[in-house]
């Protein structure tokens, strides 16, 4: 164990780098892995959960080893299995043993990144507990498994997420930190949106902040139970360049211009907002709201200037 000092503090600084903002964010998860913990990020999609542990483990040099959490998560499949075909010729071994992500993340050393947490059954969850308590476990016909001194469980989930999840048991909440991650502000979404699209020039800039305004407009809109995230943003920005180019249009004052963006808004957000039931809406119509109000109510908020 060592105290976070200079070379924790350096890394911070050379990861920071690779990152739009979430300074914050990065500084909580490195103090818990560098402590040697693991931790739970619980936010809503698109909010540089992945884009942070990517970030820590490639400064680490080590593998983030990705594991989606579902109900077909079974403890096999997290830890691994024998190949049947060759077992049948050769009978169990270690060497025909598959490493499942759990495995392969303790050997290597890396993080097990398990994407929807709690959707995965509770048996599962619990060979976690096993790993996470002494980081090793055993394995039948392989033997034990130790994780080398970087291995690390980091779970996500999404808090507006209700359908199909199990109740994390107080022995796993007990066993975790806990980051809550929010939306990245408005100005770290330019940064996103510009170092994705690298739209540029006065058409590029126009449809950037056009395209990160309605997409926030969309988590703020009453009848929308989950608005979409940054990754909205960025395909309506890509993709109204696409119809820019298509449709000959050159400049953000073109007539054809606020036409342009309502279409690219249908096209990269209805399938991304979630609509309250009880609102007897449809995301079309959320999203025709939201672009009124852009452009032709409060036309001077969308004006270059
Ligand atoms: N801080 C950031 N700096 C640069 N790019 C970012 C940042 N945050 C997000 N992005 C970009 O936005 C997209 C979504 O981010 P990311 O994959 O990290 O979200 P997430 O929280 O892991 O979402 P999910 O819960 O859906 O997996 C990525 O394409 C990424 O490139
Ligand atoms: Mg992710």
């Amino acid at each position: 164990m060592t105290i976070a000092g200079e070379s924790t503090r350096d890394a911070r600084e050379r990861i920071a780098a690779h990152l739009v903002g979430r300074g914050r964010e990065l500084e909580l998860t490195l103090a818990a892995v560098a402590a040697g913990r693991d931790l739970v990020l619980e936010g809503p999609p698109g909010t540089s959960k992945t884009t942070i542990l990517q970030a820590i483990t490639a400064e680490w040099g080590i593998p983030l080893v990705f594991v989606e959490g579902n109900a077909d998560l079974t403890p096999a499949k997290l830890v691994g299995h024998h190949n049947p075909a060759r077992v049948l010729r050769e009978d169990y071994s270690a060497d025909n043993f598959v490493e499942g992500p759990l495995v392969e993340a303790m050997r290597a050393g890396g993080f097990l990144y398990i994407e929807e947490f709690n959707r995965a059954p509770e048996d599962t969850l619990n060979t976690l507990l096993t790993a996470m308590a002494d980081r090793s476990i055993a394995v039948p016909r392989v033997g034990t498994v130790t994780a080398l001194p970087t291995f690390r469980v980091v779970a996500s989930m999404n808090p507006y997420d209700s359908v199909g999840t199990t109740r994390l048991s107080t022995s796993m909440h007990d066993r975790l930190n806990r980051l809550a991650v929010d939306y990245q502000d408005e100005h770290a979404e330019l940064g996103i949106v510009t170092l994705r699209t690298r739209a540029e020039g006065e058409l590029g800039e126009r449809l950037i902040a056009d395209a990160v305004a309605v997409t926030r407009a969309s988590r703020r809109h009453p009848d929308v139970r989950q608005g979409s995230s940054v990754r909205g943003a960025i395909d309506c920005t890509l993709v109204a360049s696409e119809l820019a180019g298509l449709r000959g249009i050159a400049a953000a004052d073109a007539e054809e211009y606020p036409e342009l963006v309502h279409d690219a808004m249908i096209l990269s957000l209805s399938g991304r907002i979630h609509v309250d039931e009880a609102a007897e809406t449809t995301p079309e119509r959320v999203l025709r709201e939201i672009w009124e109000d852009r452009f032709i109510l409060e036309p001077r908020a969308a004006a270059p200037g």
